[in-house]
């Protein structure tokens, strides 16, 4: 962080903010922490309350039940629903027939001559096409309930869509964000050992063609159960390669089948797996989170209601990309599910013009907005005028997620978005999580607002911050943030984790016996949490999720490279960077390019969020007299710290190389400052 969101700081910072605007809410701590005792004290039946706000097909028999294997519980058992139908079918039967259920925008051109690329799709016709793809899916892919298909796709209207087929016939999907490299793709799609990969041509980004389709075509040489490649035309590029065995166009498929096919939605177990998202660890080897559908739906409708305080009348917009768990929740099943308006842009934040978010807010009267610490980070350097030159007053209510929330990002939001008018709120979940777990509520009115915190515990939901030992610590005391008891939307049956049922309990409940989230965190006296950031070898870069260890070894994996170590320094925007320092072989004349090289190198094996920022190389790596590398040392030599004890250190030269890097660069970044 550039600016550590210290209690201290925030507390002090929230002083100075008149909180008025929020004194109409009736606002009572007290009043919030006897609802949550409540809920707590009657847990099942304060879940059971909230599931049956839900449609289900069959009503649930029991509220929760422990799975197969350790740590994995089965939510609402016995209960069968379908997200498709949830989203779509439920409202089609309602006055949200014609209502937009997607706003999507592309990427606008350079030349302001061009028409602006939008679609806006109405309930009636978001069901329509969900229903034809399903059937396509069924009759022409022979995909049935358990199958699992991979999804390599931008941010358009089809990702949604494919998204809801899937769900509409039980498919399992993997969602691989469009920015992640053939390898990390390939790797996703074995491990899930998906039949098909849908994927585009390309896609546009800050004005070039990022192309899909040639990304995947790499990938899927090594991919021995994908039997065909469906391409979905976005661009409509004539020089893709197509293996007319393997490779089928979308449209094609979809062109004779009828407009008013009906596809039943398959009437699901609540424990049936929706999908599986991949996320980053402490090892070199993605996560597959698996989600539920049951538990699933019911935190997706409670938060939005809880958190987003969605109704009829809202546009909600959340700048996530779908790839990313957020994007799952909180574009696609979270808003439709409520019967909103949901926002889906093309492109990038500041392209053609630095304006372009402010820009769509004032098109389309955005109300509700939910973005990233990192987006607004980078805003903020640039000038106040591309925000002030729109009119922002339709937005109500603003939202942040990713990574703690700096107090200067948190008044930019305040003041210059959402004039302080709005509350933001800063909401902590995780990928593992699958909806928010700790906010402020407006949708509940119940709530003060306190800048810079996460906000308490959602009803239902029991966290605690412990010690080492795993005692819980003071108020005000930062410890290790873990969730006591089971949630809905937690990882699914049967294994948590897909395939690895004892790395599940391994990773998270080892050390504490309850789920630990891997986070540093303080619980104040009012019971509000402030979630510091990770306590692990995680990174969070521009808000995703990097692991030290995988781009070890990445780099490793290199033929010149003999051993690494990467560790995270603060960036002013990003959050936090990786930085790299590696050995190289012996006998390998590297040339002057090779950090350039190794950057391409980790480009192509993960993507380009994994980029660090600085690669050094040096001779040997501080190590203990074991042979283990001494990552806390590394640590305060990129961040130009004192090395504290390094008595256990096998050479203290490798300290100096570190240390004369550091300098260097330091020295750099002063001339460039000057210049
Ligand atoms: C990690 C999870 C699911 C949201 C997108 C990120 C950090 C997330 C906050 C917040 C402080 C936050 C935590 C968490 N984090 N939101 N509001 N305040 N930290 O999902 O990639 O799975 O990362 O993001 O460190 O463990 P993710």
């Amino acid at each position: 962080m550039s600016e550590n969101p210290s209690i201290k700081e925030t507390l002090d910072f929230e002083e100075r903010i008149v909180l008025s605007e929020w004194s109409h809410r009736n606002c009572s701590v007290a009043e919030y922490q006897k609802m949550h005792g409540d809920s707590l004290a009657k847990f099942e039946n304060f879940w059971a309350s909230i599931a049956n706000e839900l449609e289900w097909f069959k009503p649930f028999e029991k509220v929760l039940e422990p799975g197969e294997y350790p740590n994995v519980y089965k939510w609402f058992v016995g209960g069968r629903l379908n997200l498709s139908y949830l989203c779509l079918d439920r409202h089609v039967k309602t006055h949200r027939k014609n209502k937009i259920a997607i706003i999507w925008e592309g990427e606008p051109a350079k030349s302001s001559n061009e028409p602006l690329e939008v679609r806006q799709i109405s309930y009636y016709e978001l069901w329509r096409l969900v229903n034809r793809v399903a059937y396509l899916m069924r009759h022409k892919l022979g995909l049935k309930k358990g199958d699992r298909i991979a999804l390599y796709m931008p941010m358009i209207p089809e990702l949604p869509v494919l998204m809801l087929a899937a769900a509409r016939l039980g498919v399992i999907f993997t969602q691989v964000f469009s920015g992640f490299s053939s390898e990390a793709l390939s790797a996703r799609v074995n491990d899930l050992g998906a039949r098909y990969l849908f994927t585009t041509d390309g896609y546009y980004r800050r004005g070039n063609i990022i192309r899909t389709k040639d990304i995947a075509d790499k990938a899927i040489k090594d991919c021995p159960t994908v039997e065909k490649i469906v391409v979905i035309r976005r661009i409509g590029l004539t020089d893709i390669n197509i293996d007319n065995n393997r490779d089928v166009f979308f449209d094609e498929l979809l062109k004779d089948v009828p407009y008013n096919v009906y596809v039943e939605p398959e009437q699901l177990e609540s424990t049936d797996a929706l999908y599986v998202i991949y996320t980053s660890g402490t090892t070199g080897k993605p996560k597959g989170i698996i989600r539920d559908t049951g538990g699933y739906a019911v935190i997706l409708n409670a938060t939005m209601k809880w958190i987003f305080d969605i109704t009829d009348e809202d546009i909600y917009w959340c700048t996530a990309d779908i790839g990313w768990v957020t994007g799952h929740s909180y574009i696609v099943f979270g808003p439709l599910m409520s019967g909103a308006t949901t926002l889906i842009f093309e492109g990038a934040p500041d392209y053609p013009e630095p304006d372009r978010w402010w820009s769509i807010i004032e098109r389309y009267g955005v109300t509700i907005f939910y973005t990233s610490p990192t987006a607004v980070r980078a805003f903020m350097r640039l000038s106040p005028d591309y925000v002030k030159k729109h009119d922002l007053s339709t937005i109500r209510l603003i939202h942040s997620v990713g990574e703690p929330i700096n107090p200067s990002a948190w008044k930019w939001l305040f003041e210059l978005i959402g004039n302080k008018r709005c509350p933001v709120g800063s909401t902590w979940w995780m990928t593992e999580t699958g909806g928010i777990l700790i906010s402020h509520t407006p949708g509940l009115k119940l709530v003060p607002l306190k800048p810079g915190t996460n906000g308490p515990p959602l009803p239902g939901i029991e966290v605690e911050v412990l010690d080492e030992e795993g005692k819980p610590v003071k108020s005000g005391v930062k410890g290790y943030l873990v969730i006591k008891k089971p949630w809905p939307g937690m990882p699914g049956p049967p294994t948590g984790m897909w395939g690895e049922p004892e790395r599940y309990n391994e990773v998270y409940f080892s050390r504490f016996g309850y789920f630990f989230t891997g986070d540093y965190a303080i619980k104040d006296n009012d019971g509000y949490v402030w979630v510091l950031g990770r306590s692990d070898e995680v990174l969070k870069v521009a808000g995703h999720r990097i692991g030290t260890y995988e781009l070890e070894s990445t780099l490793v994996a290199h033929p010149y490279v003999a051993e690494a170590a990467v560790v995270g320094v603060p960036d002013e925007i990003k959050g936090e960077v990786p930085i790299a320092y590696v050995v190289l072989k012996t006998g390998v004349n590297p040339g002057p390019n090779i950090q350039t090289e190794l950057k391409k190198w980790i480009r192509e094996k993960i993507g380009a969020i994994a980029d660090p920022k600085n690669i050094f190389v040096v001779s040997r790596l501080p190590k203990t007299r074991s042979g283990k590398i001494m990552r806390r040392v590394v640590k305060a030599l990129a961040l130009g710290k004192p090395v504290g004890d390094i008595t256990t250190l096998e050479d203290e030269s490798a300290v100096e190389e570190i240390k004369a890097a550091y300098e260097a660069l330091a020295k750099e970044l002063e001339a460039a400052k000057k210049t």
